[in-house]
């Protein structure tokens, strides 16, 4: 049976851009409930000055409860070698570093260049201690700079592809089309081959779907997503939320594409989400639709 392997990104890209505070004692059930669903990855927060993303000031914590769930792999951001530190001495399975493939954006996120930040990230691989994942960010363009092309992308990734354990490319704005992610990952896994892994769509124009759709064609099997829509890069304006998670286990579940995961169980998670932070806005078709009757899992 054809699988997909899903990365929950809602307690790091989702709860970084949500106008409320989830509590961290929220954020452990969440997880938990998210883990019980059948997520076997989870990105639970980041290490980031705390000034500056309030909402990640409990990672630690939370990587420290998440790394109890058995068989769950945790991951979390880090924007330099500081983070990455923090990261470690947390216990972090898995580090994952937004490398933007555009200058300004890259600027405004870590105040590094795009080179700057390659050797950042070759500088915590040489440390070692957790997978590291290079994550090309704003690979199918930028709200800051528009047009990101495509040989940037292939040099940051095949730079990346050196040092990192794999490389992810992400749409942080929600600009890509389906037609420009099979171009890009054919291109880039033609410069890589299999270090290329992960994709990251956000939802920002509604095509979120048809670029995981896209991407499963091209052979792809690793996504991120959030549960709820949340998410978006507060250093990139006019960033929006995630690929929904709900959707996206629905569309491949019904496709006969096994991703692991119980919807049931999911929008039991997904309760926990919007009792704890009720009055953010929370996105999902299939949640709020039901399962179709007589709607088969795919395993
Ligand atoms: N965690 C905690 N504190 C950190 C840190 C980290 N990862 N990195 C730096 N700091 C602290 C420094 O120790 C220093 O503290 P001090 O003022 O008490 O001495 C202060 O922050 C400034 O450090 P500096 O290295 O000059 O950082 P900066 O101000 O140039 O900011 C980043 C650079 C990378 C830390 C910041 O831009 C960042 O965190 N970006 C990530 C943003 C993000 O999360 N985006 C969304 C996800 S893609
Ligand atoms: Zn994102």
């Amino acid at each position: 049976m054809p699988r997909v392997h899903v990365c929950e990104v809602g307690p790091r890209d989702g709860l970084q851009n949500a106008r409320h505070l989830m509590s961290t004692e929220a954020k452990k059930a969440w997880i938990s409930a998210l883990a019980a669903a059948g997520l076997r990855e989870i990105e639970v927060g980041s290490f980031v000055p705390p000034k500056l993303i309030p909402a990640m000031a409990d990672t630690a914590e939370v990587v420290r409860h998440s790394l109890q769930i058995q068989g769950l792999k945790v991951v979390a951001l880090a924007p330099n070698l500081k983070g990455f530190q923090r990261a470690l001495e947390a216990g972090a399975h898995k580090v994952t570093f937004p490398v933007s493939a555009s200058r300004a954006h890259s600027e405004s996120n870590v105040r590094m260049t795009p080179e700057q930040m390659v050797e950042e990230v070759r500088k915590c691989a040489r440390l070692g201690g957790a997978q590291i994942e290079g994550a090309v960010s704003t690979a199918f363009g930028c709200t800051m700079q528009g047009v990101v092309p495509e040989d940037e992308v292939v040099r940051i990734a095949a730079s990346l592809a050196e040092f990192c354990d794999a490389v992810a490319l992400a749409d942080t704005v929600g600009y890509a089309n389906p037609a420009q992610v099979k171009r890009l990952f054919r291109l880039v896994r033609s410069q890589i081959g299999s270090k290329l892994e992960g994709a990251h769509f956000h939802n920002t124009r509604g095509l979120g779907l048809a670029n995981a759709l896209a991407a499963y064609e091209e052979g792809v099997r690793n996504f991120d997503s959030s549960m709820g829509g949340l998410g978006g890069c507060p250093f990139a304006p006019g960033a929006s939320g995630n690929v929904i998670t709900e959707d996206l286990v629905f569309m491949f579940e019904s496709m006969g594409v096994s991703t692991g995961i119980d919807l049931e169980k999911l929008f039991q998670a997904r309760k926990i989400l919007t009792e704890a932070i009720p009055e953010e806005p929370v996105y999902g078709h299939t949640p709020l639709a039901g399962l179709p009757k007589g709607f088969r899992a795919a395993a």
